[in-house]
């Protein structure tokens, strides 16, 4: 079956590891994709650029005639193809831009709908929506093997903190994607990813790649208070990359509601930022704290069991694993 993939957001972590893991070996597939460069740069494309298979737009979300433009090339490709599947990867996504409510609801919320739109518009078959962890807010944990994706939230609210605006922002996204699946127009689901990193990341305030370059540039990290309790699970842009994959490959499980997508490897930021060091050789880290974040959980745990019992998606590349990558490519690129 020939497919034709539309991704807004591609040169970012899930977005550019789409491209490698679609046009592997024969793959008759086809990309085409988008990014404005917010976060991310055509870098992390680099081994696809000259394929054929792929074409890229530096085209923005919320730009009208660049959107009109795109979709007029789906809409040529299209016939050539079997099926057609959106995967809306562009957000304003980083921590510190959460509490900008404006920012994240132009890209996050309108541009998330408008991309829904247009892929009904054009009759694709499929709509990934990229959601997130973040909507489980205070309560993102529990003893019993994680938070479900049908627990109730408890959610902070503009009485604690902004921040939680691009979590309400994103829940919101879930409902759009309901309403298009439940109403036959479009088969689709929304992912809560839960701390996508990748080797390839440049967003420095990002807790890996920050943890790594203050040591590597300043010997020491400094961390927010927060980070004495807190606990987090970390995963690898391979397997949010790989989940969207399992479930746009398989249809039944494209019923407009929500999958977790996380690890179960939890890890304190005092002992990260201590498993960075030593996988750096620096004995005795320096490492400090300042600052306060508040509505931030001490832990955020997921069940998974959805998606692996529907899928049989399983992460494959566990923390060692990955921050070895981070770590060997964020010194190479010292050098
Ligand atoms: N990174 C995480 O920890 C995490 C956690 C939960 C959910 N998510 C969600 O997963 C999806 C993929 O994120 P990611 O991890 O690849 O993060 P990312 O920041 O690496 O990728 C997002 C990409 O969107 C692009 N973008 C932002 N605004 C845009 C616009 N207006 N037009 C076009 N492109 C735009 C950025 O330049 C970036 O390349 C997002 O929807 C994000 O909200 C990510």
């Amino acid at each position: 079956m020939k497919k034709l993939y539309a991704i807004s957001g591609v040169t970012g972590m899930t977005g550019n590891e789409l491209v490698r893991q679609i046009l592997v070996d024969e793959s008759t597939d086809h990309i085409l994709g988008f990014d404005n460069f917010y976060a991310s740069s055509i870098e992390t494309v680099f081994d696809h650029i000259q394929d054929e298979r792929f074409e890229f737009f530096e085209y923005d979300l919320n730009n009208k005639e660049q959107m009109q433009d795109f979709e007029d090339r789906v809409k040529e490709l299209s016939p050539s193809y079997d099926e057609v599947i959106y995967i809306n990867c562009a957000a304003v996504v980083h921590t510190e831009h959460f509490y900008h409510v404006y920012e994240t609801f132009e890209t996050n919320v309108e541009g998330m709908n408008e991309f829904l739109q247009q892929a009904i518009r054009v009759g694709a078959h499929k709509y990934i929506n990229c959601s997130t962890s973040e909507v489980y807010s205070m309560n993102s944990w529990n003893d019993n093997g994680g938070v479900k994706e049908n627990d109730y939230l408890t959610i902070s609210v503009a009485e604690h903190s902004q921040r939680t605006s691009y979590a309400t922002g994103k829940l919101l996204t879930e409902f759009f994607m309901k309403d298009a699946v439940d109403k036959g127009k479009i088969k689709g689901c929304s992912i809560r990813f839960a701390n996508v990193y990748s080797k390839d990341e440049r967003y420095p305030k990002h807790i890996i790649p920050f943890i790594i370059n203050s040591f590597r540039d300043n010997g020491k990290v400094v961390l927010l208070e927060n980070s004495r309790k807190n606990k987090r699970t970390f995963l690898n842009n391979y397997d949010s990359c790989s989940a969207v994959l399992a479930l746009t490959n398989t249809e039944s499980a494209l019923d407009g509601t929500v999958y977790n997508v996380a690890t179960d490897e939890e890890i304190s930021i005092i002992d990260l930022a201590k498993l960075c060091a030593k996988k750096m050789h620096i004995e005795d880290p320096k490492i400090e704290f300042e600052g306060f974040r508040t509505a931030d959980p001490e832990r955020r745990l997921l069940s998974t069991e959805k998606i692996r019992t529907r899928t049989g998606w399983r992460p494959q590349v566990d923390l060692e694993k990955g921050l070895n990558e981070c770590i060997e490519n964020y010194l190479l690129e010292k050098n």
